[in-house]
Order: C-alpha cells, then structure tokens, then sequence
C-alpha cells in the first residue's frame, strides 16, 4: 500500500463538528472555541456540556448538567465489590476498562438507544470513570471506597475520591485545567477506537471500554506514564544529554516527544509546561528541569542527525506536573481517560445521530492482501499428515 497512508494517515474518514486541530499553527479548538479560551474562562463541566451539546450552557443548563453528573457518581455497591476481587497488582486502565464495559449491566434502558438515553449515558460515564479511578486506587491500597462530595466540582470531587481530604482552590484549579486539555483531540487513535464500535450500533459503554484499551497503549495515553518512567530513570538535570542521545542513537523513542498531526508545538504542552514548572519551584522539585532538558536535548539530537524538526505533545509536561502533584504514576493515563470521556462520549452520538450528508456508516476500511510465504491466490491445500516440518 501507498506509505502515506499507512496507519490510516492523510485518510478523510468521517465529518466532525466536535474538533478541530491546526496542526501548522499549533491551535486546537472545541466546537469553535480555542482550548486557551476555555483554559482561562470555563471549567471542565462547561467544556463538557460544550462537546456533548455544541453549545456552551447559561447558567441553569449549566446547573441542570452538574447536578446530573453529581447525581451519577457514586458506583453501585456490586461494582465496588468487583473491585475488590481484582488482583491488587492489576493495572488501572485494565480495571477501568472492564468496569466501563461492566456498566451496560446497571442500565435497564440498555435496548433503547436513543439520543436521550446516549446522552444519559454520557453523562453516567462521565460522572463514574473518576469514581472507579479513585475506588481502585484505593482498594489497591487497602483504603474504604470514599463517596462523592456534594455540590463540588467534578475537579475537586476527584481529588476528594482519590485522596481522603479536600484538595486546596489552587489543586482544583491545576486538575480542572488539565482535564479541560484532555478532554478532546479529533480523531485520535481512541476516538477512532469508539466510533468505529458505535458505528456497529453496539452501545455507548462497548464503545468507550473499547476507547479506553485503545487509550492505554504507550503511544498513545500510556506514554505519560513512559514519560515518568523516563524522567525517574534519568534522575538528574546534568545526566539528561547523555540518556537521550543514547537513547535516539540506538533508535529508541522519547516518549512524550513527537505528534501524528502537529507541525509545531502542541498547545496543550504549552500550558502544561507553565503548570509543570510552577509546581516544581513551589515544591523546590527538579522535575520540570529534567523535564525541559528532554525537551531541548530531542530537539537538538534530531535537528543535527536527521535534520527533523520535533515537539512536546501533551503527555510530557504532564508526567512531571502528575508527579509532582503526588498522583501515583499508573494513574496518568486513567486520569487522561477521566478527562477524554467527554470527547469519546460526544462522538459516540455524533457517530450515531449526525444527519448531515454523508451519514456516517459501518466503518470498513481496505487492506492490502500481501501473501506471505505462497503468493497471494492458489495454494494448494495439504493434509496435515503430508505436512513437512521443517528441521
Ligand atoms: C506519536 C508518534 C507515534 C507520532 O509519530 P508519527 O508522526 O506518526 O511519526 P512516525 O512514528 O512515523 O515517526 C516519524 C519519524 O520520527 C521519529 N520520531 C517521531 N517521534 C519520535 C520520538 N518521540 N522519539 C524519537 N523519534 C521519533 C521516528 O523514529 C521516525 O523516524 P524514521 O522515519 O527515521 O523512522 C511518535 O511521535 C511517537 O512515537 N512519540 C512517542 C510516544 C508518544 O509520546 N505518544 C503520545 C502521542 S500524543
């Protein structure tokens, strides 16, 4: 096949009205307004109302919506139960996938799929993936599940989740923002990963477990917690040359570094990159150094030996900034599913519901058939006893 395409690159697959990325001019946008609009005016709730509904709420929509998410978040005691059957050893983003898929159970208008009932189903799993996080991590650790707080914001509700004490203004700030940067990218390869369920018209909670496994490898959001592995294996400021060179000469990547799409700096990286060094000099912690040395020493290596030009994406500055606000380092990626909810979730509906010529359709995409060892048509079928091992 053509190599331009490989991994479905440069492929127009399906129309969107949820996002849109300048990749040249290094802009993302959420339903026509610029994420740093949305990092300095709005809140994760607004974002998400926003993706789901297309327009950003008033003031009682925007109520209605948060009481609805509140109301949705505790888990039902046979999940918490579940849980706790789990090996403790067990990867977040894999207890996280099978309780998304486990939730179909709970739905009793699980045959209805409508648009109503798909938005209720948002709502749920937006409202529910930071609950399960937050249970696990617990439970992991031999700790009761918490209950939600009520009237809180879906930022601060997490934090209490997770760790037993209400985070200060400015933590909920920090953990708002990084969730309203999360929250959506087109049609990356975890979106396409639920689409490509809904568009079978299997249901919202198929889609998005499905979304979520898609999510947790480390090319996608498992590189954030690559990143802090990296970062802790380099360990000092001054030995950080030195571990990227050796690492790019023997052909290995620097996770964190590079985009599918963007020609030039991911935006989101600019504002966790801020974020990341403000808690660093708060917390007195070298993090962040060591941090922008990565950056700076992949640029230089690639600029000098393969004369390619390469940026920070947005899992980067946010392993430092995870670390260094005490999150244990396998939830980076449960944390960025907790904020992409809301984008999955919209395009799951926008797969579903879009009315615009051309709908969306079953998604079947060609391939290539490459014959391996006996060409491509006309083998001879041999009986298992005729078959000859090789020696
Ligand atoms: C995200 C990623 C898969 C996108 O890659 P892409 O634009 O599709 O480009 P390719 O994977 O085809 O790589 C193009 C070239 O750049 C190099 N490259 C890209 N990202 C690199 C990185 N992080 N480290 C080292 N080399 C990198 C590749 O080795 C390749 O070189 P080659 O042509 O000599 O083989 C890639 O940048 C990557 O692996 N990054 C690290 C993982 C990561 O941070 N993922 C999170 C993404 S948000």
């Amino acid at each position: 096949m053509d190599a331009r395409n490989i991994g479905l690159r440069n492929i127009e697959v399906a129309d969107t009205k949820i996002c849109s990325i300048d990749a040249d001019n290094g802009k993302l946008i959420y339903r026509g307004y610029d994420i740093l609009d949305l990092v300095n005016h709005s809140t994760f709730e607004e974002t998400a109302y926003l993706l789901l509904f297309g327009e950003l709420p008033n003031k009682e929509e925007l109520l209605d919506f948060s009481s609805r998410v509140q109301e949705a978040r505790n888990l039902p005691e046979s999940i918490v139960n579940n849980l706790k059957n789990h090996p403790k050893r067990s990867r977040p983003m894999d207890v996280l996938q099978s309780c998304v898929a486990e939730l179909a159970d709970y739905d009793l208008n699980i045959e209805d799929d409508s648009k109503e009932y798909n938005i209720q189903r948002a709502i749920v799993l937006i409202a529910k993936i930071p609950a399960i996080v937050a249970a696990w991590n617990r439970i992991r650790n031999g700790q009761q599940v918490i209950n939600a707080l009520d009237n809180d914001s879906h930022a601060t509700n997490f934090l209490y989740m997770l760790n037993g004490t209400k985070p200060t203004q400015d933590e909920s700030k920090v953990f708002d923002i990084c969730l309203i940067l999360h929250a959506e990218h087109s049609f990356n390869a975890s979106t396409f990963a639920a689409r490509e369920i809904a568009s079978t018209r299997a249901h919202m909670y198929a889609s998005i477990s499905g979304a979520v496994g898609a999510l947790s490898g480390e090319l996608h959001g498992g590189a954030n917690i690559q990143v802090m592995k990296m970062l802790l294996e380099i360990g000092n400021p001054d030995n950080v040359e030195r571990w990227v060179t050796n690492r790019l000469q023997h052909r290995g990547r620097i996770m964190g570094m590079g985009h599918a799409v963007y020609k030039t700096k991911d935006p989101r990286a600019e504002v966790l990159s801020r974020l990341s060094r403000s808690i660093s000099t708060r917390k007195n912690n070298q993090w962040f150094d060591i941090t922008e040395k990565v950056e700076n020493a992949t640029k230089k290596y690639m600029h000098e030996n393969k004369n390619q030009g390469i940026y920070p994406n947005v899992d980067l500055y946010s392993a430092s900034l995870y670390y260094s606000m005490g999150f244990p380092m396998d939830l980076n990626t449960p944390i960025f599913a907790i904020a992409r909810i809301a984008g999955w979730a919209s395009h799951v509906i926008e797969e579903k519901f879009a009315q615009a010529a051309p709908k969306p359709a079953l998604y079947r995409p060609q391939a290539v058939y490459v014959g391996r060892y006996c060409g491509p048509m006309g083998c001879e079928y041999t009986p298992i006893q005729n078959r000859i091992t090789p020696v």
